[in-house]
């Protein structure tokens, strides 16, 4: 009986989404989808242009939420996806949520 609850609660864990997962495709993925770029770079290819220029989860996640604070052409790390699409707009998230979706982003294997 006990390994069965155990086993329950197992699987019960694994099917609740991080919190950080839900908040994107809440608030993101209308935009970004995961690997196809339509109205908007995939946010696979965003994360792996932030993996290359920054070498540690808190200054991934530190400029990836200031950037979104706060959208600016110049220090943009994807130049060419603003000729293409636009500069992504001021959308009022706030910081915590943010943190949260950007450390989901950090750490989920695409
Ligand atoms: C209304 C559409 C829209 C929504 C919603 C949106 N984005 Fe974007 N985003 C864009 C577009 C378009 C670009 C590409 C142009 C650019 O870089 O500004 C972009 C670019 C980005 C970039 C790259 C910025 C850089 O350094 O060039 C990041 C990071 C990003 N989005 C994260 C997010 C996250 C996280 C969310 C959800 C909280 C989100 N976006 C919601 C449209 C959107």
């Amino acid at each position: 009986m006990k390994k069965l609850l155990l086993l329950l609660l197992f699987s019960f864990s694994l099917s609740a989404a991080p919190l950080g997962e839900t908040l994107f495709n809440g608030n993101c993925v209308t935009c970004h989808e995961m690997h196809t770029t339509n109205s908007a770079p995939s946010i696979k290819e965003v994360k792996m242009r932030y993996h290359k220029a920054f070498d540690s989860k808190e200054k991934f996640v530190t400029f990836m939420v200031e950037w979104i604070t706060k959208p600016d052409a110049k220090t943009a790390l994807m130049p060419e996806a603003i000729k293409k699409h636009g500069l992504m707009p001021l959308l009022g998230y706030d910081k915590e949520s943010l943190t949260e979706i950007a450390t989901f982003l950090y750490e989920h294997p695409f």
